[in-house]
């Protein structure tokens, strides 16, 4: 029978189960923004709000006049003049929702995010050590929605399409809040993490779980550059290992960044890389003989499968907007599995809690209500 060191949700001081459900609520919201924000992209809608407004802009043109105003403002822009001349009015309206939509959903989760902030601090109800932790999730919040704006900006001139650049920064801004987000709330639900005694399969499971939010960025150079509608063929490209036109005529360095079949090939192979070091994890994740850490031994490669799966399924179909989303979606899920996995292995079975010495294992199983301690690397 197998253990586990995660004790009773709740029962731990510190731990505060409204505040757990808010940040619940707050990730849900951020998950939501990252699909819409990909719906937003992919039906090239990004661009049709041309200003930035984080108030007033919560208000959408209400007269036929006000709608007239903001479609001639879109007019002055180079994807208008060199993409979408003649655009009638309901396509323009269609791709306008599409941009408020992804916008005022960050207003609500603003709000989502302050309003409950506002009580659990004004209440003294916030854990005095997660306080920082919940203002640095405030400011990037704000961050992120200047960085947005930050990657509007740079299509509305000069160019048809946002940077690449800044749409990596912002999706992968938008997974550093959504595993800090998730962090906080497994601590809130099962006590601080631990920063001595962690399970000996720690710094493998943390270090895959950057390798997640890695291969996210590079799926975010993939998308900015529509790289996945050129060289839809698997295995190879048209059958070769390494395209033929891999850099694009652009210096090696460049091309990395700039070149479509570059960044393509880049986010097909760490995709297998994963699949490897997912592999070893989670061998070394069913070793640990913790229960809770043996199911993410199963969930978290089946996770990863089913993702390269979406991937080159995406891929052959020149990414349309439905498999595009789901295998955005599959990313959430799998950097959520993983952060979870992560999480749980900075707790091994039967160490004493980071203030308790060495010593005090047996008085801390007796009085917990976590099941029995008997992880192996606990015991060496
Ligand atoms: C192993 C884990 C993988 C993860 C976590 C991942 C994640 C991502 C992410 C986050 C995007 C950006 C989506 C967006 O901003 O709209 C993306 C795009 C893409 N990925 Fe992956 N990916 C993985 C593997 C693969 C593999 C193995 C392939 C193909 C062989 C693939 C093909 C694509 C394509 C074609 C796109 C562009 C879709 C679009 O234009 O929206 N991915 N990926």
């Amino acid at each position: 029978m197998t253990s586990t060191a995660i004790p009773a949700p709740f029962t731990a001081p510190e731990t505060d189960r409204a505040m757990f459900w808010w940040l619940i609520v707050v990730a849900a919201f951020v998950c939501s923004m990252i699909l819409v924000g990909g719906a937003t992209r992919l039906t090239d809608s990004g661009l049709s709000i041309v200003e930035w407004r984080p108030v007033t802009g919560a208000i959408p043109p209400l007269t036929q006049q006000g709608w007239e105003q903001e479609l001639e403002k879109y007019r002055q822009i180079p994807e208008y003049q060199e993409q979408n001349r003649g655009m009638s009015m309901a396509e323009f309206q269609f791709i306008y929702w599409w941009e408020w939509g992804h916008r005022q959903l960050g207003r609500v989760l603003g709000l989502v995010y302050f309003l409950p902030f506002v009580f659990f601090l004004w209440s003294g109800r916030a854990p005095r050590r997660l306080r920082p932790r919940l203002w640095i999730l405030f400011g990037l919040g704000g961050l992120q929605g200047a960085i947005g704006w930050w990657m509007v900006s740079s299509g509305l001139v000069d160019r048809l399409d946002v940077s690449q650049y800044r749409l990596a920064t912002h999706l992968t801004m938008a997974f550093i809040i959504l595993g800090l987000t998730l962090w906080t709330a497994l601590e809130l639900r099962y006590g601080p993490t631990r920063t001595r005694h962690r399970s000996r399969v720690f710094p493998w499971a943390a270090a895959f779980w950057g390798a997640v939010l890695f291969q996210i960025a590079l799926g975010a150079f993939v998308a900015g550059l529509d790289a996945g509608r050129i060289h839809t063929t698997w295995p190879g490209f048209q059958g070769r290992l390494i395209p033929d036109d891999y850099l694009m005529g652009l210096p090696f360095w460049q091309a990395l960044f700039e070149s479509r079949p570059a960044v393509q090939l880049q986010h097909r192979w760490f995709g297998y890389a994963l699949v490897i070091a997912g592999a070893v994890l989670s061998v070394a994740l069913w070793r640990s003989r913790d229960g809770v850490l043996r199911r993410y031994a199963l969930l978290m490669p089946a996770a990863l499968l089913a993702q390269v799966a979406l991937g080159i399924v995406t891929l052959l179909a020149a990414a349309p907007l439905s498999l595009s989303l789901l295998h955005q979606g599959g990313a959430v899920a799998l950097f959520m599995i993983a952060g979870a996995a992560a999480w749980t292995a900075t707790r091994a079975p039967g160490a004493p809690a980071d203030d308790q010495p060495v010593g005090a294992t047996t008085a801390r199983a007796t009085t917990s209500r976590a099941t029995s301690f008997t992880d192996s690397s606990a015991r060496s």
